[in-house]
């Protein structure tokens, strides 16, 4: 049911958020976690996990390639 691949998010500046959010007929926001520039989180999709927000300037690695997200105010 869920995806076993790994999704890597490098922070590209401090205080990018990596922001999970649940599977199933509700989907909220189930944690948050920050990183500053060169951190690194390694995530999968969960059976609780069906989404993920990233919220600040990252690049995200998967097997989709590599995505940069961005934050413009
Ligand atoms: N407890 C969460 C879960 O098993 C941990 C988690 C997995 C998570 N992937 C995530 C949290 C992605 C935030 C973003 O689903």
């Amino acid at each position: 049911m869920t995806n076993p691949d790994y999704i890597i998010i490098r922070a590209e500046e401090d205080g990018v958020h990596v922001i999970g959010l649940t599977r199933g007929t509700d989907t909220k926001f189930h944690h948050s976690e920050k990183l500053d520039t060169g951190e690194v989180m390694i995530a999968q999709f969960t059976e609780h996990t069906s989404a993920m927000k990233i919220r600040g300037k990252a690049k995200i690695y998967s097997t989709h390639g590599v995505v940069e997200s961005d934050f413009k105010k």
